[in-house]
């Protein structure tokens, strides 16, 4: 009996402009997918998924802004948190959700873990 994570990927986007549609290039946007709310980024390194609620207190990352440095800045306290990462650049030590996005032939997605029960 164990416990394993597992990726499930998730479409999107058709392709890279209905991406760039929906986030502008150096801006943020959120959305709902299964009962996670996401933020995703249009940054000059590409796309990047963070959870929306901040970690700190709460509110909706999406309605914050980008940094050069490939941050998110929430909108209230104004804590800096990694893309890549999620760890707090700027503020307390909160760490936030972060999701691989990957553009693919067919279209733009998102890896999701799970965590699944295994009895063997
Ligand atoms: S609610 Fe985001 S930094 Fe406080």
């Amino acid at each position: 009996m164990f416990f394993k994570k597992q990726i499930h990927w998730h479409k999107l986007f058709e392709n890279e402009a209905a991406a760039n549609n929906f986030v502008k290039k150096g801006g943020l946007n959120s959305m709902n997918i299964g009962n996670k709310k996401i933020c995703i980024a249009n940054t000059s390194e590409g796309f990047f998924a963070i959870q929306d609620k901040c970690p700190h207190n709460g509110a909706s990352l999406s309605r914050g802004h980008c940094t050069n440095e490939n941050s998110v800045v929430c909108p209230v306290h104004r804590y800096h948190f990694d893309l890549k990462t999620g760890r707090a650049k700027s503020g307390g030590g909160d760490c936030a959700d972060t999701y691989p996005i990957e553009i693919r032939e067919d279209g733009v997605y998102i890896g999701l873990t799970e965590t699944i029960w295994k009895l063997f």
